[in-house]
């Protein structure tokens, strides 16, 4: 028998990586500044720093870094990421946990949390490498329509009253694609929401230390008193995609 008879879990019904490969086969052309995909220029790459510090955490503590260790990561680095993921959720954290990037994240949010079928509430338009990941998890998306300052509050309890959802996923600073960042009178309604309706929110924020002006916003997680909002941070945007963390 031939491959192709191979049939695919019915999660992979209507999944297509296609848009992604699209785009980053137009991010690869040398002449192209493309805003399609969140890819920083050349020059703010870090290589030469990363070099240094990569030779100095090797030599001197490299068989304890090379060896397998424990699942919540390498104490010194869960050290020094506490004050940093406390600083960016404006409130202390009883929880990080280092993955390999934000979609690894959601990809753990959404195996822990989603049974098929499951509703999931995000913005609109919003992220399509997460949108994918949730529908793997065969979650049903509800788009909540937003305006210049992000995400609608009322058409927002509407939907989480209509449709019960497990998650709302939103990007609150920076959004990817749209560019919008969520007013700060919107966020303490959203963990408020969160926590009425019991909701989980996943908030997805790579892009909070990109801001060239102004003052960065508190996060929807500092305003969660009771623990519905999981924040997602990421090194990617600020160091290195290809890091992974
Ligand atoms: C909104 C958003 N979330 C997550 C990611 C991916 O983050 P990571 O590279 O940490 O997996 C991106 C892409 O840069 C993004 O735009």
């Amino acid at each position: 028998m031939h491959p192709d008879q191979i049939t695919y879990a019915d999660r992979f019904d209507g999944i297509s990586g296609r848009a992604i490969r699209e785009i980053f086969k137009m991010i690869a052309k040398p002449d192209m500044i493309s805003f399609a995909g969140g890819n920083p220029s050349p020059s703010a790459l870090p290589d030469t720093e990363v070099a240094r510090i990569a030779q100095t955490v090797l030599q001197e503590d490299g068989k304890r870094i090379l060896q397998y260790g424990a699942t919540e990561g390498y104490p010194p680095f869960l050290e020094s990421l506490k004050g940093y993921a406390e600083e960016k959720a404006g409130r202390p954290v009883p929880a990080i946990l280092p993955v390999t990037g934000s979609t690894q994240a959601m990809d753990l949010l959404c195996k822990a949390l989603i049974n098929p079928g499951d509703v999931i509430l995000v913005e609109d338009p919003s992220f399509l490498g997460n949108l994918q990941c949730m529908r793997l998890y065969q979650a049903k998306l509800v788009p909540i329509p937003s305006d210049e300052h992000g995400i609608l509050l009322d058409a927002l309890e509407d939907a989480i009253r209509e449709h019960h959802p497990k998650m709302l996923y939103v990007i609150p600073n920076f959004q990817n694609p749209t560019g919008k960042t969520l007013a700060l009178e919107r966020r303490k309604p959203i963990a408020e929401l969160a926590e009425k309706y019991g909701m989980v929110v996943a908030e997805d924020d790579p892009y909070r230390d990109l801001r060239y002006s102004g003052t960065p916003l508190p996060s929807i997680k500092s305003f969660d008193e009771a623990g519905w909002v999981v924040y997602l941070g990421s090194f990617s945007n600020v160091i290195s995609h290809c890091m992974r963390v």
